[in-house]
Protein backbone atom coordinates (compact mmCIF):
# COMPACT_ATOMS: atom_id res chain seq x y z
CA UNK A 1 0.00 0.00 0.00
CA UNK A 2 1.57 3.47 -0.68
CA UNK A 3 3.03 4.68 2.34
CA UNK A 4 1.52 7.98 3.62
CA UNK A 5 3.24 10.85 5.72
CA UNK A 6 2.66 14.21 6.96
CA UNK A 7 5.03 17.21 6.87
CA UNK A 8 5.05 20.70 8.47
CA UNK A 9 7.88 22.01 6.13
CA UNK A 10 7.95 25.37 4.52
CA UNK A 11 7.26 24.67 0.87
CA UNK A 12 10.59 26.63 0.42
CA UNK A 13 12.31 23.91 2.40
CA UNK A 14 10.57 20.85 0.49
CA UNK A 15 12.29 18.54 -1.93
CA UNK A 16 10.33 16.54 -3.74
CA UNK A 17 10.35 15.50 -7.53
CA UNK A 18 6.21 16.32 -7.79
CA UNK A 19 4.26 18.73 -6.07
CA UNK A 20 0.61 18.43 -6.22
CA UNK A 21 -1.63 21.71 -6.02
CA UNK A 22 -5.26 22.01 -5.75
CA UNK A 23 -7.32 24.31 -7.23
CA UNK A 24 -11.13 25.10 -7.18
CA UNK A 25 -12.35 26.45 -10.65
CA UNK A 26 -13.30 29.24 -11.50
CA UNK A 27 -16.48 30.87 -13.93
CA UNK A 28 -15.77 32.76 -16.19
CA UNK A 29 -12.21 34.36 -14.37
CA UNK A 30 -8.49 32.27 -14.30
CA UNK A 31 -8.36 30.30 -11.33
CA UNK A 32 -6.93 31.52 -8.26
CA UNK A 33 -3.73 30.79 -6.79
CA UNK A 34 -4.00 29.14 -3.65
CA UNK A 35 -2.78 31.36 -0.87
CA UNK A 36 -0.19 28.74 0.51
CA UNK A 37 1.70 28.26 -3.30
CA UNK A 38 2.52 32.17 -3.12
CA UNK A 39 5.71 31.96 -1.97
CA UNK A 40 6.77 28.85 -4.36
CA UNK A 41 5.02 30.91 -7.35
CA UNK A 42 7.97 33.88 -6.67
CA UNK A 43 10.87 31.25 -6.27
CA UNK A 44 9.52 29.73 -9.99
CA UNK A 45 9.61 33.20 -11.01
CA UNK A 46 5.97 33.38 -11.47
CA UNK A 47 5.51 30.47 -13.20
CA UNK A 48 2.28 29.18 -11.84
CA UNK A 49 0.05 32.46 -11.86
CA UNK A 50 1.20 33.37 -15.64
CA UNK A 51 -0.25 29.63 -15.85
CA UNK A 52 -3.33 30.47 -14.34
CA UNK A 53 -3.74 34.04 -16.02
CA UNK A 54 -3.21 32.88 -19.44
CA UNK A 55 -6.02 29.83 -18.51
CA UNK A 56 -3.85 27.19 -19.73
CA UNK A 57 -5.18 25.46 -16.49
CA UNK A 58 -8.82 25.86 -15.86
CA UNK A 59 -8.73 23.49 -12.38
CA UNK A 60 -11.78 21.58 -14.22
CA UNK A 61 -12.63 18.31 -12.56
CA UNK A 62 -10.08 15.39 -13.47
CA UNK A 63 -7.54 18.44 -14.98
CA UNK A 64 -4.10 18.69 -14.44
CA UNK A 65 -1.35 20.07 -15.67
CA UNK A 66 2.63 19.77 -14.77
CA UNK A 67 4.75 22.37 -14.99
CA UNK A 68 8.63 21.35 -14.93
CA UNK A 69 10.60 23.65 -11.68
CA UNK A 70 14.31 23.56 -11.00
CA UNK A 71 16.92 20.86 -10.33
CA UNK A 72 16.24 20.66 -6.74
CA UNK A 73 13.83 21.37 -3.87
CA UNK A 74 10.52 21.04 -5.89
CA UNK A 75 11.12 19.45 -9.05
CA UNK A 76 7.83 19.76 -10.71
CA UNK A 77 4.26 21.20 -9.74
CA UNK A 78 1.09 19.75 -10.56
CA UNK A 79 -1.62 21.76 -10.69
CA UNK A 80 -5.29 19.63 -10.05
CA UNK A 81 -8.81 20.62 -10.66
CA UNK A 82 -11.16 20.00 -7.69
CA UNK A 83 -14.08 21.06 -10.49
CA UNK A 84 -16.51 23.85 -10.05
CA UNK A 85 -18.66 22.40 -6.93
CA UNK A 86 -18.03 23.55 -3.27
CA UNK A 87 -14.86 21.79 -2.82
CA UNK A 88 -16.15 19.14 -0.58
CA UNK A 89 -14.43 15.50 0.91
CA UNK A 90 -15.76 13.79 -2.60
CA UNK A 91 -14.30 16.41 -4.67
CA UNK A 92 -10.86 16.49 -2.40
CA UNK A 93 -10.81 12.56 -2.90
CA UNK A 94 -11.36 12.36 -7.09
CA UNK A 95 -8.58 15.12 -7.35
CA UNK A 96 -6.24 13.01 -4.92
CA UNK A 97 -6.65 9.96 -7.02
CA UNK A 98 -6.32 11.48 -10.42
CA UNK A 99 -3.11 13.39 -9.08
CA UNK A 100 -2.09 9.95 -7.88
CA UNK A 101 -2.55 8.44 -10.58
CA UNK A 102 -1.26 10.96 -12.86
CA UNK A 103 2.25 10.42 -10.59
CA UNK A 104 2.16 6.79 -11.53
CA UNK A 105 1.77 8.01 -15.60
CA UNK A 106 4.82 10.11 -14.69
CA UNK A 107 6.80 7.73 -12.97
CA UNK A 108 8.10 9.58 -10.32
CA UNK A 109 7.83 7.87 -7.24
CA UNK A 110 6.64 9.83 -5.02
CA UNK A 111 4.76 12.59 -4.27
CA UNK A 112 3.96 16.02 -2.27
CA UNK A 113 0.33 17.08 -1.84
CA UNK A 114 -0.25 20.51 -0.76
CA UNK A 115 -2.79 20.80 2.22
CA UNK A 116 -1.77 23.26 4.54
CA UNK A 117 -5.56 25.49 4.02
CA UNK A 118 -7.63 21.85 3.84
CA UNK A 119 -10.23 21.21 6.13
CA UNK A 120 -10.30 17.89 8.16
CA UNK A 121 -12.78 16.72 5.61
CA UNK A 122 -11.14 17.31 2.76
CA UNK A 123 -8.09 16.27 4.18
CA UNK A 124 -9.76 13.07 4.98
CA UNK A 125 -10.62 13.23 1.12
CA UNK A 126 -7.75 13.59 -0.18
CA UNK A 127 -6.00 10.97 2.38
CA UNK A 128 -7.73 8.54 0.95
CA UNK A 129 -7.75 9.84 -2.73
CA UNK A 130 -3.87 9.68 -3.27
CA UNK A 131 -4.21 6.06 -1.83
CA UNK A 132 -6.65 4.99 -4.50
CA UNK A 133 -5.28 6.24 -7.10
CA UNK A 134 -1.92 5.00 -6.44
CA UNK A 135 -3.65 1.71 -5.94
CA UNK A 136 -2.18 -1.51 -7.83
CA UNK A 137 -2.31 -5.40 -7.91
CA UNK A 138 1.05 -6.50 -9.46
CA UNK A 139 1.87 -9.48 -7.90
CA UNK A 140 0.91 -11.78 -10.99
CA UNK A 141 2.52 -9.49 -13.29
CA UNK A 142 6.31 -10.72 -14.67
CA UNK A 143 7.78 -6.54 -13.97
CA UNK A 144 8.57 -4.92 -17.49
CA UNK A 145 12.62 -4.79 -17.85
CA UNK A 146 13.94 -2.04 -15.73
CA UNK A 147 15.07 0.44 -18.60
CA UNK A 148 11.14 0.45 -19.35
CA UNK A 149 9.80 0.44 -16.06
CA UNK A 150 8.10 3.60 -14.26
CA UNK A 151 8.39 3.65 -10.90
CA UNK A 152 5.05 3.51 -9.21
CA UNK A 153 3.76 5.86 -6.42
CA UNK A 154 5.31 4.07 -3.24
CA UNK A 155 4.90 7.55 -1.07
CA UNK A 156 2.74 10.40 -0.55
CA UNK A 157 3.65 13.52 2.28
CA UNK A 158 0.81 15.77 2.84
CA UNK A 159 1.77 19.30 3.62
CA UNK A 160 -0.68 20.12 6.56
CA UNK A 161 -1.02 22.65 8.87
CA UNK A 162 0.67 21.90 12.58
CA UNK A 163 -3.26 21.18 14.41
CA UNK A 164 -5.01 18.26 15.84
CA UNK A 165 -7.67 18.08 13.43
CA UNK A 166 -5.59 17.84 10.42
CA UNK A 167 -3.71 15.31 12.62
CA UNK A 168 -6.45 12.77 13.16
CA UNK A 169 -8.14 13.64 9.68
CA UNK A 170 -5.20 12.20 8.24
CA UNK A 171 -5.44 9.65 10.50
CA UNK A 172 -8.95 8.64 9.71
CA UNK A 173 -7.79 9.18 5.79
CA UNK A 174 -4.74 6.88 6.00
CA UNK A 175 -6.98 3.91 8.38
CA UNK A 176 -9.70 4.12 5.51
CA UNK A 177 -7.39 3.60 2.40
CA UNK A 178 -5.87 0.11 4.34
CA UNK A 179 -8.98 -1.51 4.55
CA UNK A 180 -9.92 -0.02 1.42
CA UNK A 181 -6.70 -1.26 0.13
CA UNK A 182 -7.68 -4.75 1.43
CA UNK A 183 -11.08 -5.14 0.16
CA UNK A 184 -9.39 -4.05 -3.50
CA UNK A 185 -6.92 -6.68 -3.25
CA UNK A 186 -9.00 -9.37 -2.32
CA UNK A 187 -11.46 -8.16 -5.04
CA UNK A 188 -9.09 -8.25 -7.77
CA UNK A 189 -7.81 -11.52 -7.13
CA UNK A 190 -8.64 -14.63 -9.21
CA UNK A 191 -11.04 -17.38 -7.90
CA UNK A 192 -8.07 -19.40 -7.53
CA UNK A 193 -6.00 -17.34 -5.54
CA UNK A 194 -8.37 -15.52 -3.30
CA UNK A 195 -9.88 -18.97 -1.81
CA UNK A 196 -11.97 -18.96 1.30
CA UNK A 197 -8.32 -19.97 3.53
CA UNK A 198 -7.59 -16.16 1.89
CA UNK A 199 -10.34 -15.02 4.53
CA UNK A 200 -9.31 -16.75 7.30
CA UNK A 201 -5.36 -15.55 6.73
CA UNK A 202 -6.87 -12.27 5.53
CA UNK A 203 -8.52 -11.86 9.50
CA UNK A 204 -5.78 -13.45 11.18
CA UNK A 205 -3.51 -10.71 9.18
CA UNK A 206 -6.27 -7.85 10.76
CA UNK A 207 -6.35 -9.54 14.46
CA UNK A 208 -1.86 -9.69 14.62
CA UNK A 209 -1.47 -6.20 13.16
CA UNK A 210 -3.89 -4.68 15.99
CA UNK A 211 -4.37 -7.48 18.43
CA UNK A 212 -8.05 -5.78 18.82
CA UNK A 213 -9.62 -8.46 17.15
CA UNK A 214 -10.96 -12.04 18.01
CA UNK A 215 -11.00 -14.53 15.05
CA UNK A 216 -13.80 -17.74 15.22
CA UNK A 217 -13.49 -20.06 11.61
CA UNK A 218 -15.81 -22.75 11.17
CA UNK A 219 -15.44 -25.16 8.64
CA UNK A 220 -17.87 -27.97 6.68
CA UNK A 221 -18.05 -29.84 9.87
CA UNK A 222 -18.79 -27.12 12.66
CA UNK A 223 -21.09 -25.63 10.02
CA UNK A 224 -22.91 -29.14 9.77
CA UNK A 225 -23.21 -28.93 13.68
CA UNK A 226 -24.96 -25.58 13.54
CA UNK A 227 -27.65 -27.19 11.15
CA UNK A 228 -26.42 -24.44 8.42
CA UNK A 229 -27.72 -26.34 5.51
CA UNK A 230 -28.47 -23.16 3.38
CA UNK A 231 -24.61 -22.48 3.46
CA UNK A 232 -23.65 -25.47 3.29
CA UNK A 233 -25.87 -26.98 0.12
CA UNK A 234 -24.05 -24.20 -1.81
CA UNK A 235 -20.26 -25.34 -0.56
CA UNK A 236 -21.39 -29.23 -1.30
CA UNK A 237 -20.38 -28.54 -4.84
CA UNK A 238 -16.52 -27.83 -4.11
CA UNK A 239 -14.03 -29.89 -2.60
CA UNK A 240 -12.62 -26.93 -1.23
CA UNK A 241 -13.34 -26.44 2.69
CA UNK A 242 -16.18 -23.16 2.64
CA UNK A 243 -15.14 -21.16 5.95
CA UNK A 244 -17.18 -18.78 7.96
CA UNK A 245 -14.95 -16.14 9.52
CA UNK A 246 -16.15 -14.10 12.95
CA UNK A 247 -14.14 -11.31 13.58
CA UNK A 248 -15.12 -9.53 17.34
CA UNK A 249 -13.36 -6.22 17.48
CA UNK A 250 -14.62 -4.67 21.37
CA UNK A 251 -13.52 -0.98 21.18
CA UNK A 252 -16.89 0.05 22.88
CA UNK A 253 -18.17 -0.70 26.31
CA UNK A 254 -18.18 -4.03 27.69
CA UNK A 255 -21.55 -5.47 27.12
CA UNK A 256 -22.57 -3.05 24.54
CA UNK A 257 -24.38 -4.44 21.66
CA UNK A 258 -22.48 -4.51 18.79
CA UNK A 259 -22.92 -3.04 15.14
CA UNK A 260 -22.84 -6.82 13.14
CA UNK A 261 -21.34 -6.41 9.55
CA UNK A 262 -22.31 -9.17 7.56
CA UNK A 263 -20.56 -10.44 3.98
CA UNK A 264 -21.31 -12.29 0.80
CA UNK A 265 -17.86 -13.65 0.15
CA UNK A 266 -18.31 -15.60 -3.49
CA UNK A 267 -14.74 -16.39 -4.35
CA UNK A 268 -16.17 -17.73 -7.44
CA UNK A 269 -19.69 -17.87 -8.77
CA UNK A 270 -20.33 -20.09 -12.00
CA UNK A 271 -23.78 -20.42 -11.04
CA UNK A 272 -23.29 -23.79 -10.01
CA UNK A 273 -25.70 -26.52 -11.97
CA UNK A 274 -27.87 -23.51 -13.32
CA UNK A 275 -25.26 -22.34 -14.90
CA UNK A 276 -24.18 -18.71 -16.39
CA UNK A 277 -23.65 -17.93 -19.62
CA UNK A 278 -19.56 -18.08 -20.67
CA UNK A 279 -18.99 -14.70 -21.67
CA UNK A 280 -18.05 -12.03 -18.79
CA UNK A 281 -18.03 -15.14 -16.23
CA UNK A 282 -14.52 -13.94 -15.21
CA UNK A 283 -16.15 -11.29 -13.16
CA UNK A 284 -17.73 -12.88 -10.99
CA UNK A 285 -14.35 -13.24 -9.11
CA UNK A 286 -15.70 -10.28 -7.83
CA UNK A 287 -18.59 -12.27 -5.90
CA UNK A 288 -16.54 -12.04 -2.14
CA UNK A 289 -17.27 -8.57 -2.72
CA UNK A 290 -19.37 -7.87 0.56
CA UNK A 291 -17.35 -10.46 2.46
CA UNK A 292 -14.10 -8.14 1.34
CA UNK A 293 -15.64 -5.06 2.38
CA UNK A 294 -16.41 -6.48 5.97
CA UNK A 295 -12.60 -7.18 5.90
CA UNK A 296 -11.28 -3.87 4.72
CA UNK A 297 -14.24 -2.26 7.43
CA UNK A 298 -12.75 -4.31 10.14
CA UNK A 299 -9.22 -3.21 8.78
CA UNK A 300 -9.82 0.26 9.01
CA UNK A 301 -12.00 0.11 12.59
CA UNK A 302 -9.55 -1.96 14.44
CA UNK A 303 -6.81 0.52 13.01
CA UNK A 304 -8.66 3.60 14.10
CA UNK A 305 -10.05 2.08 17.68
CA UNK A 306 -13.12 3.11 17.17
CA UNK A 307 -15.03 3.08 20.80
CA UNK A 308 -18.12 1.12 19.38
CA UNK A 309 -18.21 -2.73 19.53
CA UNK A 310 -18.28 -4.58 15.85
CA UNK A 311 -18.59 -7.68 14.68
CA UNK A 312 -17.57 -8.86 10.92
CA UNK A 313 -19.04 -12.24 9.90
CA UNK A 314 -17.99 -13.33 6.20
CA UNK A 315 -18.99 -16.28 4.65
CA UNK A 316 -16.52 -17.74 1.82
CA UNK A 317 -16.86 -20.83 -0.81
CA UNK A 318 -17.28 -21.32 -4.12
CA UNK A 319 -20.59 -22.07 -6.55
CA UNK A 320 -19.91 -24.78 -8.88
CA UNK A 321 -21.60 -27.23 -10.94
CA UNK A 322 -20.95 -30.91 -10.35
CA UNK A 323 -21.66 -34.41 -9.47
CA UNK A 324 -21.89 -33.14 -5.71
CA UNK A 325 -24.08 -29.70 -6.45
CA UNK A 326 -27.02 -28.79 -5.21
CA UNK A 327 -29.82 -28.81 -7.96
CA UNK A 328 -32.89 -27.02 -8.75
CA UNK A 329 -35.98 -28.67 -7.25
CA UNK A 330 -33.70 -29.41 -3.85
CA UNK A 331 -35.01 -28.62 -0.47
CA UNK A 332 -32.48 -27.84 2.30
CA UNK A 333 -33.10 -26.61 5.83
CA UNK A 334 -31.03 -23.16 7.28
CA UNK A 335 -30.10 -23.29 11.02
CA UNK A 336 -33.20 -21.34 11.90
CA UNK A 337 -35.30 -24.15 10.86
CA UNK A 338 -36.32 -22.63 7.84
CA UNK A 339 -36.77 -24.94 4.82
CA UNK A 340 -35.50 -23.55 1.26
CA UNK A 341 -36.84 -24.83 -2.25
CA UNK A 342 -34.06 -23.99 -4.56
CA UNK A 343 -35.24 -23.53 -7.93
CA UNK A 344 -32.30 -21.84 -9.35
CA UNK A 345 -28.75 -22.63 -8.07
CA UNK A 346 -27.07 -19.42 -9.40
CA UNK A 347 -29.16 -17.59 -6.53
CA UNK A 348 -26.61 -19.06 -4.02
CA UNK A 349 -25.39 -15.71 -2.52
CA UNK A 350 -28.95 -15.40 -0.33
CA UNK A 351 -28.26 -18.89 0.70
CA UNK A 352 -24.96 -18.42 2.04
CA UNK A 353 -26.10 -15.10 3.70
CA UNK A 354 -29.20 -16.85 5.61
CA UNK A 355 -27.20 -18.93 7.94
CA UNK A 356 -24.81 -15.84 8.25
CA UNK A 357 -27.34 -13.57 9.19
CA UNK A 358 -28.99 -16.30 11.59
CA UNK A 359 -25.37 -16.85 12.88
CA UNK A 360 -24.80 -13.02 13.70
CA UNK A 361 -28.67 -13.21 16.14
CA UNK A 362 -25.84 -14.48 18.84
CA UNK A 363 -23.94 -11.47 18.94
CA UNK A 364 -27.00 -9.53 20.34
CA UNK A 365 -26.65 -7.14 17.28
CA UNK A 366 -27.76 -3.51 17.60
CA UNK A 367 -28.18 -3.66 14.53
CA UNK A 368 -26.97 -5.97 11.14
CA UNK A 369 -25.98 -4.60 7.77
CA UNK A 370 -25.16 -7.21 5.23
CA UNK A 371 -23.53 -6.49 1.87
CA UNK A 372 -23.51 -8.90 -1.24
CA UNK A 373 -22.52 -8.66 -4.78
CA UNK A 374 -26.97 -9.96 -4.76
CA UNK A 375 -28.22 -9.46 -7.80
CA UNK A 376 -27.43 -8.27 -11.33
CA UNK A 377 -31.07 -6.91 -11.51
CA UNK A 378 -29.66 -3.63 -8.64
CA UNK A 379 -27.57 -3.08 -12.17
CA UNK A 380 -30.83 -2.44 -13.98
CA UNK A 381 -32.45 -0.42 -11.46
CA UNK A 382 -29.62 1.58 -10.20
CA UNK A 383 -26.96 1.14 -13.04
CA UNK A 384 -23.17 1.76 -11.42
CA UNK A 385 -23.71 4.79 -9.22
CA UNK A 386 -25.66 4.13 -6.19
CA UNK A 387 -25.71 0.86 -3.66
CA UNK A 388 -29.08 -0.62 -3.39
CA UNK A 389 -30.58 -0.74 -0.02
CA UNK A 390 -33.21 -2.43 1.85
CA UNK A 391 -34.37 -3.12 5.01
CA UNK A 392 -38.02 -2.82 7.15
CA UNK A 393 -36.62 0.37 9.50
CA UNK A 394 -36.66 3.51 7.59
CA UNK A 395 -35.11 4.98 9.81
CA UNK A 396 -31.94 2.79 9.97
CA UNK A 397 -31.81 2.39 6.41
CA UNK A 398 -31.62 6.37 5.97
CA UNK A 399 -28.55 5.98 8.63
CA UNK A 400 -27.09 3.68 5.95
CA UNK A 401 -27.82 6.11 2.92
CA UNK A 402 -26.72 9.01 4.85
CA UNK A 403 -23.39 7.21 6.20
CA UNK A 404 -23.01 6.12 2.34
CA UNK A 405 -23.63 9.93 0.96
CA UNK A 406 -21.15 11.22 3.68
CA UNK A 407 -18.25 8.19 2.62
CA UNK A 408 -18.67 9.02 -1.40
CA UNK A 409 -20.70 6.00 -1.92
CA UNK A 410 -24.21 6.71 -2.94
CA UNK A 411 -26.65 4.34 -1.64
CA UNK A 412 -30.87 4.42 -2.50
CA UNK A 413 -33.75 2.48 -0.83
CA UNK A 414 -35.73 0.12 -3.25
CA UNK A 415 -39.13 -1.08 -0.83
CA UNK A 416 -39.54 -4.45 0.69
CA UNK A 417 -43.30 -4.44 0.86
CA UNK A 418 -45.35 -7.41 1.67
CA UNK A 419 -46.42 -7.34 -1.85
CA UNK A 420 -43.62 -8.98 -3.55
CA UNK A 421 -43.17 -11.77 -0.76
CA UNK A 422 -45.87 -13.71 -2.94
CA UNK A 423 -43.13 -14.46 -5.43
CA UNK A 424 -40.78 -16.09 -3.10
CA UNK A 425 -43.44 -18.64 -1.92
CA UNK A 426 -42.64 -22.00 -2.52
CA UNK A 427 -45.07 -25.03 -3.28
CA UNK A 428 -43.31 -27.45 -1.07
CA UNK A 429 -41.04 -25.84 1.63
CA UNK A 430 -41.03 -22.46 3.88
CA UNK A 431 -39.34 -20.17 0.96
CA UNK A 432 -38.22 -20.43 -2.62
CA UNK A 433 -34.64 -18.57 -3.13
CA UNK A 434 -35.93 -17.05 -6.70
CA UNK A 435 -38.90 -14.92 -7.38
CA UNK A 436 -38.74 -14.37 -11.32
CA UNK A 437 -37.70 -11.54 -12.80
CA UNK A 438 -39.56 -8.61 -11.95
CA UNK A 439 -37.70 -6.75 -8.49
CA UNK A 440 -35.14 -9.77 -8.30
CA UNK A 441 -33.31 -7.42 -5.98
CA UNK A 442 -36.08 -6.86 -4.00
CA UNK A 443 -37.56 -10.68 -3.93
CA UNK A 444 -33.26 -11.47 -2.43
CA UNK A 445 -33.93 -9.11 -0.02
CA UNK A 446 -36.99 -10.66 1.15
CA UNK A 447 -35.44 -13.56 0.92
CA UNK A 448 -33.03 -12.63 3.15
CA UNK A 449 -35.39 -10.81 5.63
CA UNK A 450 -37.07 -14.70 6.54
CA UNK A 451 -33.67 -15.11 8.25
CA UNK A 452 -33.25 -11.88 10.32
CA UNK A 453 -35.07 -12.34 13.77
CA UNK A 454 -35.44 -9.64 16.80
CA UNK A 455 -32.83 -6.86 15.32
CA UNK A 456 -32.78 -3.94 12.93
CA UNK A 457 -31.13 -5.02 9.59
CA UNK A 458 -30.31 -3.13 6.43
CA UNK A 459 -29.16 -5.09 3.06
CA UNK A 460 -26.82 -3.49 0.65
CA UNK A 461 -26.59 -4.81 -2.75
CA UNK A 462 -22.98 -4.01 -3.84
CA UNK A 463 -23.16 -5.97 -7.46
CA UNK A 464 -23.52 -2.54 -9.27
CA UNK A 465 -20.57 -0.34 -7.29
CA UNK A 466 -18.08 -2.66 -5.72
CA UNK A 467 -16.39 -3.32 -9.24
CA UNK A 468 -15.77 -1.02 -12.13
CA UNK A 469 -15.28 -2.99 -15.51
CA UNK A 470 -14.10 0.59 -17.08
CA UNK A 471 -11.81 2.97 -16.35
CA UNK A 472 -13.52 5.97 -14.02
CA UNK A 473 -10.73 8.38 -15.03
CA UNK A 474 -9.91 9.00 -10.91
CA UNK A 475 -10.30 5.22 -10.41
CA UNK A 476 -8.87 1.94 -12.23
CA UNK A 477 -11.00 -0.06 -13.73
CA UNK A 478 -11.04 -2.69 -11.12
CA UNK A 479 -12.41 -3.25 -7.78
CA UNK A 480 -13.50 0.19 -5.92
CA UNK A 481 -13.51 -0.31 -2.40
CA UNK A 482 -17.27 -0.01 -2.08
CA UNK A 483 -18.70 -0.59 0.94
CA UNK A 484 -15.38 -0.18 3.09
CA UNK A 485 -16.31 3.46 3.15
CA UNK A 486 -19.93 3.07 4.16
CA UNK A 487 -19.44 0.71 6.85
CA UNK A 488 -17.11 2.68 8.21
CA UNK A 489 -18.94 5.65 8.68
CA UNK A 490 -22.06 4.47 10.02
CA UNK A 491 -20.10 2.38 12.31
CA UNK A 492 -18.25 6.08 13.17
CA UNK A 493 -21.47 7.79 13.34
CA UNK A 494 -22.81 4.92 16.00
CA UNK A 495 -19.24 5.80 17.96
CA UNK A 496 -20.47 9.63 17.98
N1 LIG B 1 -23.41 -12.98 -8.01
C1 LIG B 1 -24.62 -12.93 -8.73
C2 LIG B 1 -25.14 -11.52 -8.93
C3 LIG B 1 -24.33 -10.64 -9.84
C4 LIG B 1 -24.62 -10.58 -11.19
C5 LIG B 1 -23.33 -9.86 -9.33
C6 LIG B 1 -23.90 -9.75 -12.00
C7 LIG B 1 -22.62 -9.03 -10.15
C8 LIG B 1 -22.92 -8.96 -11.49
C9 LIG B 1 -25.69 -13.72 -7.99
O1 LIG B 1 -25.25 -14.81 -7.28
C10 LIG B 1 -26.62 -14.20 -9.04
O2 LIG B 1 -26.23 -14.99 -9.84
N2 LIG B 1 -27.85 -13.72 -8.99
C11 LIG B 1 -28.82 -14.10 -9.96
C12 LIG B 1 -30.12 -14.34 -9.25
C13 LIG B 1 -31.17 -14.99 -10.08
C14 LIG B 1 -30.77 -16.41 -10.41
C15 LIG B 1 -32.46 -14.99 -9.35
C16 LIG B 1 -28.94 -12.97 -10.97
O3 LIG B 1 -28.78 -11.80 -10.60
O4 LIG B 1 -29.12 -13.27 -12.16
MN1 LIG C 1 -25.10 -16.52 -8.54
ZN1 LIG D 1 -23.30 -14.76 -6.69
Amino acid sequence: MLSLNVSHAALTAVDTPLLAIFCTAATGAPVALPASARSLDDALQGAISRTLARRDFRAGRDETFVLTGPERGIERVMLVGLGKTPASRTAWRRAGAVAARAAAKLGCGALHALATDAAPDQIEGLVAGLALGAWTYTDLRTPAPEAERRQPVSTATLLLADDDAARAAFAFGEALAAGQAVARRLGIMPGNVCTPDTFVETAHGIAERHGNVDVTVLGREQMRAEGMGSFLCVAQGTPEEPRLVAMEYRGGAEGEAPVVLVGKGLCFDTGGISIKPAPEMEWMKYDMSGAGGVMGAMETIARLKLPVNVVGIVGATTNMPSGTAIKPGDVVRASNGKTIEIINTDAEGRLVLADLLVFAKRFSPAVVLDAATLTGAIVFALGHHAVGLFGPDAAVVDEVRAAGERAGEPGWPLPVWDEYREQIKSDVADVRNTGGRPAGSITAALFLQEFVDGYPWVHLDVAGTAYSQSDLGWLPKGPTGTPVATFVEFVRGRAR
